[in-house]
């Protein structure tokens, strides 16, 4: 279904989001015919950029960030044509910049401020569009991480954004709510009545949350200040527990949904002071270097004055849910770069089966596991007990009952950033996350970052190219778990 008609304004305009992430998404919902050349995206930033080269950036942005097989010359002849630049300095509310011309002063087109810029500039910004009378009641202001590098901060850069715009204005990016299979968590819970009544402590063992990255950090000139902690568990991690936690919300409404997950993010047991170290393991990887391979540690990778960095490239951590639902039921989180292979998922783990009649039989019965696949191999996996065919007894074998998405479907998944920018056309936030929620994050994850940074050990070295640190193995196996690993 179309979108209504928007006007578009990036700050940021000439950055890296901008180019890899926004311009391929809007090509993309462009192309579908989501909307189409009553809509415009007006570019702004600093550089002194006519119409011409923002156009040109646009065209370059496609045939570097969009698939070969989906660039369609004709389709971007049109596209670009809805490109604008204003050179802006919108850093005080004084600055330069006529962005008023490009906007339309009709009720009827959207018109949306995607700050793409660092954090510190979003108050500026919202200032400078108030002051220049761009600012309007129902306009939208879209931001993203980092919010903050702690609580205090990130609710300064709240208060700053909200001096102009209303919470109902403002659409916080979480790019893994874009994530279609993660959406995919709320279909599969709330859509099915297969699970619901199974969904708690009664029937759960516990949960695991994998994000694992094959890549490095150390050249990404931010990582160093963030590490893994606010960089995935504070945001994109917390967000996927609320998902699989939640409450079934009473409609699909956007504040009925993040009530919920508020109530997950306040009901985490705080870990804190001695807890961190028994709940807690941060890690750092080193190179390897042999024969066939050879892959940089964190510490080679990072300039001259930051070597010596105790900055977490790992965490696996323990966190539990304190409610009716959750009492008893460990949530286990890791993520890390530079480990053995890319994959993002989750495994719910039933109980055993409370009485066995085939403890005679080869293979004992294993607990059922729900694998939700998030990326790559999109699906879900039950793993569940069945015979093993033949007559050669009652032998039982663990096999996957298997829904894998790409067999499944031919269509192609749209990116996060497609669903989310045209979300924010619509007025839907309910896949952003809303202040009270940020800020209940960081109340949770200060306090394990504080203990670290009080601590005297640096965090624990693993292998590129591993699992992480064997603390990660032991925070696991000492309640008598393991992590799933099918890969
Ligand atoms: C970003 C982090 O938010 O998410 C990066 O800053 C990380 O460090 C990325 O690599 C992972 O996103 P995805 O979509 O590749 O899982």
């Amino acid at each position: 279904i179309p979108v209504q008609p928007f006007d578009y304004v990036v700050f940021g305009a000439t950055g890296d989001l901008t180019k890899r992430k926004l311009i391929p998404a809007l090509y993309h919902r462009f192309k579908d015919g989501q909307f189409d050349e009553q809509s415009r995206i007006i570019g702004a930033s600093r550089s002194k950029l006519g119409d011409a080269d923002f156009q040109k950036a646009a065209r370059e942005a496609i045939a570097q960030f969009v698939e070969k097989e989906y660039q369609d010359e004709a389709v971007i002849d049109r596209f670009v044509k809805i490109f604008s630049y204003v050179p802006v300095d919108a850093s005080n509310p004084e600055g330069s910049g006529d962005l008023g011309k490009a906007l339309r002063d009709d009720p009827k087109v959207v018109r949306a401020f995607y700050l793409a810029v660092a954090p510190d500039l979003f108050e500026p910004i919202a200032e400078y569009l108030a002051k220049k009378k761009l600012y309007r009641r129902d306009a939208r202001v879209v931001i993203e991480k980092p919010l903050g590098h702690d609580l205090a901060s990130s609710m300064e850069i709240n208060d700053g954004v909200a001096k102009i715009f209303k919470e109902d204005q403002v659409y916080r990016i979480d790019h893994y709510l874009g994530k279609e299979t993660v959406q995919n968590l709320l279909a599969l819970r709330f859509a099915n009545a297969l699970f619901e009544p199974v969904w708690n402590s009664a029937h759960i063992d516990h949960v695991q949350l994998t994000v694992a990255e094959s890549v490095g950090a150390g050249t990404r000139g931010y990582y160093d200040e963030s590490g893994a902690l606010r960089d995935m568990i504070q945001n994109h991690m917390l967000q996927l527990l609320c998902l699989v936690a939640m409450e079934p919300p009473a409609s699909d409404d956007a504040n009925a949904l993040r009530d919920e997950k508020l109530k997950v993010l306040r009901a985490l047991k705080p870990i804190a002071n001695g807890d961190v170290a028994r709940n807690t393991v941060r890690g750092q990887y080193r190179g390897v270097k042999s024969e066939t391979t050879s892959v940089a540690g964190y510490q080679d990778e990072l300039p001259e004055e930051k070597k010596g960095s105790r900055t977490e490239t790992f965490v696996a951590l323990k966190a539990e849910v304190e409610n009716w639902r959750w009492a008893g039921v460990p949530f286990y989180f890791r993520t890390g770069k530079r480990m053995a292979s890319r994959v993002s998922e989750i495994c719910i783990q039933f109980k055993p089966i409370p009485h066995s009649i085939f403890d005679h039989a080869e293979g004992a019965p294993r607990p059922n596991k729900l694998i939700i696949r998030l990326q790559p191999d999109e699906g879900v996996k039950l793993m569940m007990m069945i015979k093993d065919p033949g007559s050669g007894g009652m032998r039982l074998r663990e096999v996957p009952l298997n829904l894998s998405f790409a067999q499944t479907f031919s269509e192609r998944t749209p990116e996060a950033y497609e669903r989310l920018l045209l979300d924010v056309v619509r007025g839907n936030q309910t896949l952003f996350m809303r202040r009270d929620e940020l800020e209940a994050a960081w109340k949770w994850v200060d306090p394990i970052r504080e203990a670290w940074d009080r601590a005297s050990e640096p965090p624990q070295p693993y292998t590129a190219g591993t699992w992480g640190p064997t603390g990660s193995i032991a925070l696991i196996e000492r309640d008598g778990r393991t992590w799933y690993e099918d890969h």
